[in-house]
């Protein structure tokens, strides 16, 4: 093998997924302890309120008082070069978040053991199983006191709607969690001490070694006896290539707190995946060995020097290897060009670079002429990566600026933040020029939206909130179309028809109910929940 296929081989880009506070911090912190890309624990985060920043433009947003980064952490596990893509919490979550999972070949799911599926899990779960791509469940905080494991995993099934296979089953919980039984090697590893350093200690023997009642207690061997018997007898069997399609989860349990269980379930994760997946590009598939450089821009990230107005545009790399000596191709723009300034994160640091491989993700210096989801390749080539779908916003406001002398700059504002993708903007036939619908996923993005028209654009805006929660785009199989008026739909009080900025027609609606309501009535309506996008 040559030193360029196993520089791609074994790389690993993941998305860690999770509900605020049940552990996704703290787990990957342990992986880049036990990777050696931080010395202790506490330097990714600490204390509450006291975020660390990973990042210096991390940093500029911490002043600001908003967050709105998901980061990217690269590190070196046992001969694996690591990608892990960090979708912020609740109060963070824009689309921003969904659209990073677009970069990632996989996720890791961590499920709070004494809470189970939340309402942030639901939400970036989807977005993973809408692409098949492979989810590990890591049921955390087996140290407290914890829900029953078969109804955890029950419940994972129910609502998520995926298959589970428990890799490991605990034994106890709580002061109690005395440790593991590793199914495929029918051996139990019984944790005996953490000292919150590196790795817990921890001791292997055989489930059918009479010593092992000693060791946890004869109550507990009983149970677990009686458990293994019933999960062998009730779940489904394991198949990789259904964990590769994203139809079953493995699932492990540990403590990211006290490192119990985490290193073993990092090496089976990393065992189990595979080199970066292929993307489709129309008709084609871009293979990640495909010896030429292409990549896809999944995020930009604005302002993070406001004197120069820069902006970041974060690539993942589909296929190949970049030089920052060479010169790419911008499909989009349709220019050969030199990436200036091309980044990496390295944990705490931001590192120039002058190579990256498949399913790495690197940032460059965007002048402000690349788009969420442009393709770029090496000279020659010409083929552009699927478009990456537009999730529908969840928060709606009409705005505009109080000032009706600052029309043009607040235009001009709207639509320049809604180009980087942190917000989208709509019209109805009735508004004028000075007025504009603006969706977002998360509502901190009103804030954003705000402090960036206010000090970049000198703009203060009038809002008026807006009843809708639910966004559908109206699919028009015949392009050429005439587009469709208000009048031609049957429509309650509380849905509204506009339009973005490219032309497309989307329905707003104020619950459920009405999406039901409106698509019974108008037979022929098509309505898609995600926009742009094919799978
Ligand atoms: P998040 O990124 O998913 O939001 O969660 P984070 O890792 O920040 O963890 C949330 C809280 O849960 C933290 O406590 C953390 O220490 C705790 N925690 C994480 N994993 C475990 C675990 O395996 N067992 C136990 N018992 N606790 C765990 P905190 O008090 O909210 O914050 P901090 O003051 O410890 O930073």
């Amino acid at each position: 093998m040559s030193q360029y296929e196993s520089e791609i081989k074994r790389r690993r880009t993941f998305a860690i997924i999770s509900h605020p506070d049940a552990g996704k911090t703290t787990l990957t912190e342990k992986f880049l302890l036990y990777g050696g890309a931080i010395a202790q624990a506490g330097q990714v985060k600490g204390k509450k309120n006291t975020r660390a920043a990973t990042s210096d433009w991390m940093e500029i947003e911490k002043q600001r008082g908003i967050s709105v980064t998901s980061s990217v952490m690269q590190f070196q596990y046992d001969g694996f070069c690591i990608n892990i893509l960090d979708t912020p919490g609740h109060q963070d979550f824009s689309e921003d978040t969904y659209r990073t999972l677009m970069a990632a070949d996989s996720a890791v799911m961590v499920i709070d053991a004494a809470k189970g599926v939340e309402a942030q899990t639901r939400k970036l779960f989807k977005v993973c199983a809408m692409r098949d791509i492979p989810i590990f469940t890591f049921i955390n905080k087996m140290d407290r006191e914890t829900r029953d494991p078969f109804e955890l995993c029950e419940e994972l099934e129910k609502e998520l709607g995926i298959d589970t296979y428990a890799m490991n089953w605990p034994i106890g919980c709580g002061k109690e969690f005395k440790g593991v039984y590793d199914r495929q090697n029918r051996k139990v590893i019984h944790f005996t001490s953490n000292t919150n350093a590196k790795a817990a200690t921890a001791t292997e023997i055989e489930v059918n070694d009479p010593a092992l009642a000693d060791l946890i207690g004869a109550a507990k061997h009983s149970q677990l006896v009686d458990e293994i018997e019933l999960l062998d007898g009730a779940s489904c069997d394991f198949d990789m290539e259904r964990v590769r399609h994203g139809k079953l989860s493995p699932v492990f349990f540990g403590s990211a707190l006290t490192n119990f269980g985490v290193e073993p379930f990092l090496e089976e994760f990393l065992r189990m995946t595979t080199a970066p997946l292929p993307r489709r590009a129309g008709e084609q598939v871009v293979d990640c060995f495909d010896e030429e450089f292409s990549a896809f821009v999944f995020k930009i990230q604005a302002n993070m020097n406001k004197a120069h107005r820069d902006r970041i545009a974060f690539m993942r790399v589909v296929s190949g290897r970049f030089d920052a000596e060479k010169e790419v191709y911008h499909m989009q723009g349709g220019k050969k060009m030199r990436l200036s300034r091309p980044q990496q994160l390295m944990a705490a640091e931001r590192e120039i670079i002058e190579e990256a491989y498949a399913g790495d993700i690197i940032g460059v210096f965007d002048p402000g002429i690349f788009s969420i989801g442009d393709t770029l390749c090496a000279p020659g080539k010409k083929f552009l990566f699927d478009p990456i779908p537009t999730f529908a916003p969840e928060h709606f406001m009409r705005i505009r600026s109080i000032d009706t002398m600052k029309r043009k700059q607040f235009l001009k504002g709207v639509e320049q933040i809604a180009q980087e993708g942190a917000i989208q903007i709509f019209k109805t036939p009735y508004t004028g020029m000075e007025e504009v619908i603006v969706g977002v996923v998360g509502t901190l993005q009103f804030d954003v939206l705000e402090y960036r028209l206010r000090s970049e654009y000198n703009v203060e805006l009038y809002k008026e909130g807006l009843p809708y929660e639910y966004l559908r785009w109206v699919v028009r199989e015949d392009e050429d179309a005439q587009p469709l008026k208000e009048e031609d739909l049957l429509l309650p009080n509380d849905a509204k028809l506009v339009e973005d900025y490219k032309g497309n027609q989307l329905l707003l609606f104020a619950s459920q109910w009405s999406i039901q309501w409106v698509t019974e009535r108008n037979k022929g309506l098509v309505l898609a929940e995600f926009g742009g996008a094919k799978f």
